[in-house]
């Protein structure tokens, strides 16, 4: 049977939208199998640069309660950094004057960008998203929400 133009064209069109139906329910199931998950950038708080002066350092705490220090580094350097340490878990505090991290239970030490340097712990310190616009430091926390 030899079919023209046309009516491979109508064939064609006829199944268009079944074929867009299945594409809908497949995306469906893959997206039913598994949830999107999404990160979201929630801005935790802000801090003026004029309150941070260089080489010092603040505590606040981020949207889950956990401890987080901002330490201003450079002119217009600011590093968020939480203070859990990721060896078992103690409170590492900023060295002004050796420009670490250091944390006392077991002499971890992690340099400004919260790599580990020395000691036992694992892996570096967790580091927030900072943003400085003008006069202001923007530390941002990143959520994850299921979709
Ligand atoms: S808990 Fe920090 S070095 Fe062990």
């Amino acid at each position: 049977m030899k079919m023209n133009r046309r009516e491979v064209l109508r064939s064609i069109a006829a199944f268009l939208p079944i074929g867009a139906a299945f594409a809908g329910l497949a995306a469906m199931g893959i997206r039913f199998i598994t949830p999107l998950k999404r990160e979201m950038d929630r801005r935790i708080f802000t801090v003026g640069l004029d309150e941070l002066p260089l080489n010092s350092s603040m505590k606040f705490q981020d949207l889950r309660g956990r401890d987080l220090m901002v330490v201003r580094t450079g002119d217009r350097e600011v590093k968020a950094i939480s203070t859990v340490c990721t060896h078992l878990g103690c409170t590492v505090y900023w060295q002004q004057d050796r420009q670490e991290f250091f944390c006392p239970c077991h002499n971890g030490r992690f340099d400004k960008n919260g790599t580990v340097l020395s000691g036992p712990p694992p892996a570096p310190l967790e580091l927030y998203k900072v943003e400085i616009e003008g006069d202001n430091v923007f530390v941002y926390f990143k959520d994850i929400k299921e979709a």
